[in-house]
């Protein structure tokens, strides 16, 4: 084994995710020495490697695939059998993501931040050890931030095997189509790499505990979603708890409960999405004093600082939505807050977006939440039958809703589901940043025809003066 010794750092980020790499890039303008930590031979982290990049890469093969299928004759297009090669759609994911790996690597360099390769693991609260197979190095650092994002969760008779068992790092990366997939979990994961597969010739059914499939979204959104993914192929078995399992004649097996009822389910792959928990392996936390919760996630403050002076944790590796965009605000917020700076994230902002056909995207509280949380609540809704770009663009599929305080006219969310609706969400975080109210979207000029015009409709709906609906 080799030992090197390195000069010490402002700054050091274990974890190259988009928590830690963004970071990084932020301390470093900010002036800080800053050194970036990471274990996997690519750069990118859970979201450019195994998440959010390799899964939309699929679901826009995918889509394009379905579209033909559905659209093309109306469309007046003659296209005989349409089929997809298995192979050529995985080498194009490949493809956008190792781009975007060179891309982060080429900041980093521009940055003048050192990348060191390999596992870190905390000596004491300032001692960094890192080791890559045979190679063993130290290094110092003044401020660490904790980066390391999180793993699939799993259940104690379910075990990913990577081969009947899969996890989201499988689904992702099949060499073929499975003839049958029991999806686990009607969360992000399950609606999109379900809709992938299913798109794909699969016959795929989603076991849901909950009775609501996207369960962190508004429940007319959650039902819409539920009917039209139903009417794509897609098989829904909620309220459903998976109680064992068995692997016989290549095929996964599982038992499961549903209230008092007893179901089985069978098929070639099982793809486990229920969740992901906090990754703290191997870490050293217990050599500088860094606290978890019950959970295993690393407890922060408002200023994202742990028990330990000088070390601080963002990302999936803390509490939150465990969202990519989430980590890159906090990885900035941290980055000023180290260099002395006010760092913030304002976390009522923070989108969701499901990535299907058609996507559903929120800001904010649903309607159901925005009562829990003790407001008299009003909410506007707009159909995307009634809107003409839809009708022009075959997006019909879907609805707006505005959610305001009576009293206030105060904007608390804005959920939706239709085409592009993760595009169009964006401004509907900006509104809320901007403490808009229901009277200042509906009278925000939206160019026509776009399916954006449906926000405003919903907000003007809130008071009942939609001008295209009744
Ligand atoms: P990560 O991205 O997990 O990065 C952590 C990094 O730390 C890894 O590279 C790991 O190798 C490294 N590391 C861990 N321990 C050590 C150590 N001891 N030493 C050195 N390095 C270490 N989010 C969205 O917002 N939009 C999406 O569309 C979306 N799609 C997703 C699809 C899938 C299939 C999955 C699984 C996730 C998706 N997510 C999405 C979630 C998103 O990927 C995560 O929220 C995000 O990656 C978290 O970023 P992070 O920086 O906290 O951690
Ligand atoms: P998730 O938390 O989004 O959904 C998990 C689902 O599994 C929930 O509906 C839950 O009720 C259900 N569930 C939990 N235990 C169960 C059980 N025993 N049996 C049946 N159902 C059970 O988690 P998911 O989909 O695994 O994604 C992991 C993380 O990755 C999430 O935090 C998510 O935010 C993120 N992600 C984000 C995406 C996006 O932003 N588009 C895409 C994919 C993942």
């Amino acid at each position: 084994m080799t030992q090197e010794k390195i000069q010490p750092f402002d700054l050091t980020v274990i974890g190259s995710g988009p928590g830690g790499y963004v970071c990084a890039i932020r301390a470093a303008q900010l002036g800080l020495k800053v050194a970036i930590i990471e274990k996997s031979p690519n750069l990118g982290g859970t979201c450019l490697n195994v998440g959010c990049i390799p899964s939309k890469a699929l679901l826009h093969s995918t889509e394009i695939l379905h579209t033909i299928q559905e659209q093309a004759a109306d469309n007046g297009i003659e296209t005989g059998k349409v089929s997809m090669d298995v192979t050529k759609v995985m080498k194009k994911k490949d493809k956008v993501v190792q781009t975007l790996r060179l891309g982060i690597q080429h900041l980093l360099k521009k940055r003048k931040i050192t990348i060191l390769k390999g596992h870190a693991k905390f000596i004491n609260s300032t001692k960094i050890e890192i080791t890559d197979n045979d190679q063993r190095s130290e290094i110092e650092s003044q401020k660490t931030v904790i980066a390391t994002g999180s793993k699939v969760t799993e259940l104690p008779f379910l075990k990913v095997d990577g081969e009947h068992i899969i996890s989201s790092d499988h689904g992702i990366a099949l060499k073929s189509v499975p003839k049958d997939m029991v999806v686990i979990g009607a969360g992000a994961i399950g609606l999109e790499l379900g809709s992938v597969w299913s798109r794909m010739g699969s016959k795929v059914t989603v076991v849901e505990f909950l009775p609501q499939i996207a369960p962190t979204y508004d429940e007319e959104i959650s039902k819409h979603a539920l009917k039209t993914f139903k009417k794509q192929g897609i098989e829904f078995s909620l309220n459903t708890q998976v109680t064992s399992a068995k692997i016989s004649k290549n095929r996964v097996h599982l038992s499961a409960k549903k209230g008092e009822e007893e179901l089985t389910f069978s098929a070639e792959k099982v793809l486990l999405a229920i969740g992901r928990s906090a990754y703290t392996e191997n870490l050293g936390l217990e050599n500088c004093g860094v606290v978890t919760d019950p959970r295993g996630r690393i407890k922060v403050n408002a200023k994202l600082e742990t028990s330990v002076a000088n070390i601080f944790a963002i990302g999936d590796v803390v509490a939150g939505p465990m969202l990519a965009h989430k980590a890159e605000e906090e990885g900035v917020a941290v980055a000023e807050i180290a260099a002395g700076k006010h760092g913030h994230v304002n976390y009522k902002t923070i989108p969701g977006v499901v990535y299907t056909d058609p996507e559903i995207a929120c800001v904010g509280l649903s309607e159901k939440e925005a009562v829990e949380s003790g407001y008299e609540v009003k909410s506007g809704k707009f159909s995307l039958a009634a809107n003409g770009r839809a009708l022009a663009t075959d997006a019909t599929d879907g609805l707006v809703k505005v959610i305001g305080c009576k009293k206030t006219d105060r904007i608390l969310g804005i959920q939706m589901i239709g085409k592009q609706a993760s595009e169009m969400i964006g401004s509907a975080v900006a509104h809320m940043e901007y403490g808009a109210s229901c009277e200042d979207l509906g009278k925000t000029v939206h160019a026509h025809p776009t399916i954006s015009e449906s926000f405003k409709e919903a907000a003007l709906a809130v008071d009942k003066i939609a001008i295209h609906s009744i």
